[in-house]
């Protein structure tokens, strides 16, 4: 044993007797966590299939901040996933395609992939859109009844003491229509199918034995830097939101798939009236950060602690204005932090971050967007602390009806800094 670790092996102890002494009370109220998703909450499957392998999250400077090299998670450090995991004190999922056997899932299991979708493969070809789907909703059931399988007797336990993440997911299938040039009309036809693939999820796993399940809704589309600059010259000034500077047409179609997202949880909930179902708003948390940025810059937490920040300082109506000259998350939220920059939004879909000639900004947490497409550690903080902080829920997408007390929510706020 090397001389450092048996001080280290002390401090392990310690931490499980911690851990222990938590154990019957409200803080261990989940033990694990199972998500589906796309690359918003991978945290490693793409790395495994052959065809991803060798992805843009693979390669430096993805991981950073956090990791201090790549993991296959699409960020320069820690998923929202990551910080809900924290928040709850429960193990990080095993990466379904890094794991084996039984054991290898009984900590929990991640089947989100980057790159998936909700819909397979057939619909997209249905429409005339020559996509390449690698891994839809479909697959990621398939795999979570193999887990199931192998858990075998186990299994109904383990999903009762479990908290289900279904999504955020949809993402892709949208981007499929946008990129080969179909009308934003036209791709919010796909939105009834992608959340009755949403819904035909939260009712296998409530089927296995679920009783929380936490189901994110859309990003603000509109605010993407990849779908900025995508749809840059075919906008004009009126298509985009004043306050935000996002794409109004997108976000309404975000807007859409939510309002329908909720509507069939609210099915779900009348029909399983002994699951708890809680939505989840992305939307709200990541158009927050847009709208103020400087209420939630790089050093907002801590200078909200010392209370020294009220609502809109100073507002900076020119931050999301056309021009390369400054970056930086309190001034241009639009701006995607790593890439082959140039352009308004600094992202260049030929340049993409992790390939050659593409760089990293010095301070990924002034960013909202880590790669034009993907979040930066810092955001993917403040949206987990939006969604356990539930500044937009009420009712039955309150967290505290997932935590069963707001003193349990308040112990998963200060886990992960968020108070
Ligand atoms: C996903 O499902 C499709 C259709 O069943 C199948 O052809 C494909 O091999 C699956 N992909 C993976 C990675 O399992
Ligand atoms: C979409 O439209 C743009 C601009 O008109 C064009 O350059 C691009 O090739 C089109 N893409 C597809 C997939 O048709
Ligand atoms: C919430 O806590 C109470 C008391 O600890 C318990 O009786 C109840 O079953 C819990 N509700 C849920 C949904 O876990």
């Amino acid at each position: 044993m090397a001389p450092g670790s048996s001080r280290l092996l002390v401090a392990v102890v310690a931490l499980l007797h911690a851990a222990a002494a938590g154990n019957g009370g409200p803080l261990t109220r989940y033990d694990r966590v199972f998500s589906f998703g796309d690359s918003l909450t991978d945290t490693g499957n793409a790395l495994h299939l052959s065809a991803t392998t060798g992805g843009p999250a693979s390669r430096p400077p993805y991981g950073e901040t956090f990791f201090r090299r790549p993991t296959g998670r699409a960020s320069d450090g820690r998923l929202v996933i990551d910080f809900l995991v924290e928040a709850l004190g429960v193990p990080h999922p095993t990466p379904y395609l890094a794991g084996k056997t039984a054991a290898d899932f009984r900590r929990g299991v991640n089947f989100a992939f980057g790159g998936a979708t909700a819909l397979d493969l057939r619909f997209f070809e249905s429409r005339g859109l020559g996509s390449f789907v690698l891994v839809s909703l479909r697959n990621q059931t398939v795999w979570f009844n193999d887990v199931l399988r192998l858990l075998g007797a186990e299994q109904r336990k383990t999903m009762a003491t479990s908290l289900f993440l279904v999504g955020e997911i949809g993402v892709n299938d949208y981007f499929i229509g946008l990129n080969e040039n179909r009308t934003v009309g036209e791709v919010e036809t796909f939105v009834p199918h992608v959340v009755g693939a949403i819904r035909s999820v939260v009712t296998d796993v409530i089927a296995a034995g679920a009783s929380a399940v936490l189901v994110p809704g859309m990003i603000p589309l509109g605010c993407e830097p990849q779908l900025l600059t995508l749809y840059r010259g075919s906008v004009d000034a009126a298509g985009y939101d004043p306050e935000s500077g996002c794409i109004t047409r997108l976000n309404g179609l975000a807007e859409l798939h939510n309002r329908e997202l909720r509507r069939a949880l609210g099915g779900l909930r009348r029909a399983h009236p002994g699951t708890t179902i809680v939505y989840a708003d992305l939307y709200r948390a990541v158009t927050d950060i847009i709208v103020s940025p400087r209420e939630y810059g790089a050093h907002a937490l801590h200078a909200r602690n010392r209370q020294q920040i009220s609502s809109f300082p100073c507002f900076v109506p020119d931050r999301f204005l056309i021009s390369s000259s400054h970056a930086g998350f309190r001034h241009r939220p639009l701006d995607a932090c790593c890439g082959g920059g140039g352009g308004a939004y600094n992202y260049d879909d030929a340049a993409f971050c992790g390939a050659a000639g593409a760089a990293a900004c010095a301070d990924p947490s002034e960013y909202v967007s880590w790669d034009g497409v993907h979040y930066t550690e810092a955001a993917n903080r403040l949206v987990a602390c939006s969604v356990l902080q539930g500044s937009h829920s009420h009712g039955a997408d309150a967290m505290t009806t997932l935590s069963n007390s707001s003193a349990t929510t308040e112990d998963w706020l200060h886990r992960i800094g968020c108070v």
